[in-house]
């Protein structure tokens, strides 16, 4: 139970890694406000682990600053986030729109800045500190084909984690990332694109959304103590991989 007291805001919680963070830290004790900007998904995943809902569209900041107000209402304090909330959606390099760039560094880099910085501005006027978990990838780390939308956003992620963590330090709010590499969150990733990400992990397999909570809620707990601004890759040894035959 080591978020007994404590109060998480989960964004992306309704579906996938976010659902099963946001599971991991009510079992253990935690309030958790589920954010989605799928009502439906939210309303469900808030069902399943006894959490509350808030619809949000985490590039709006009007959206993250209700949902910070409506946990404070709740709960009069907020003393995790983490901000799962992403889209993956790929287009190669040579087509993408700005259309596909604003949508995916609006919600997945632009959407981490707003959730951390209004989350941080309450917990440092709580001033009892705090865990802040951004969801990077390990597309962050390295190029893939259809993501340079995607790989510079979660690059932009880590980056902006090692920049929270410093100036976030003095008011003990630390700040670290997960960094999933291939995971089991929807049915439709098969064949030739699951086959050339499995081929080039040493665990050779996808990971579960549960194996990537597990490390996040680590990342989340007070046993977190003296780690901030790293990122965790939970990735089946997907980015440290070199030469993996002969
Ligand atoms: N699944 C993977 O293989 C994988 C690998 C590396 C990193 N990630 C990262 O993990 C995170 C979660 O991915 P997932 O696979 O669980 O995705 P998912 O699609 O299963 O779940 C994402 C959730 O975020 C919500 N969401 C999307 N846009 C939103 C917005 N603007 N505001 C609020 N909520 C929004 C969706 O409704 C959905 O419920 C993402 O940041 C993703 O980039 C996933």
């Amino acid at each position: 139970m080591r978020f007994q007291d404590k109060v998480a805001m989960v964004t992306g919680a309704g579906h996938g890694i976010g659902a099963a963070i946001a599971a991991r830290l009510a079992s253990e004790g935690a309030q958790v406000l589920v954010c989605d900007i799928d009502e439906a998904r939210a309303r469900e995943g808030a069902e399943k682990i006894g959490g509350q809902v808030c619809v949000i569209d985490v590039a709006q900041r009007g959206d993250v600053q209700r949902a910070v107000d409506d946990a404070v209402s709740r709960w009069s304090r907020l003393d995790i986030l983490v901000c799962s909330a992403g889209v993956m959606d790929r287009e190669s390099f040579l087509e993408a729109s700005d259309a596909h760039w604003e949508k995916v560094s609006g919600i997945n880099l632009r959407g981490t800045f707003l959730c951390g910085q209004i989350v941080a501005r309450q917990m440092v006027a709580q001033g009892s500190g705090g865990r802040i978990v951004n969801v990077a990838s390990n597309s962050g780390a390295f190029g893939g084909r259809g993501r340079a939308a995607y790989g510079a956003s979660k690059a932009g992620v880590i980056n902006l984690t090692q920049t929270m963590a410093i100036e976030l330090a003095e008011h003990e709010i630390l700040v670290n990332a997960v960094g999933p590499g291939p995971t089991l969150t929807r049915p439709e990733v098969q064949g030739e694109l699951m086959a050339s990400a499995q081929n080039r992990m040493p665990l050779k397999r996808y990971g579960t959304t549960e194996e990537i909570a597990s490390v996040a809620a680590f990342l989340a707990s007070d046993e977190c103590s003296f780690t901030t601004g790293h990122v965790f890759y939970a990735d089946g040894g997907f980015t440290i991989a070199g030469v993996m035959e002969g």
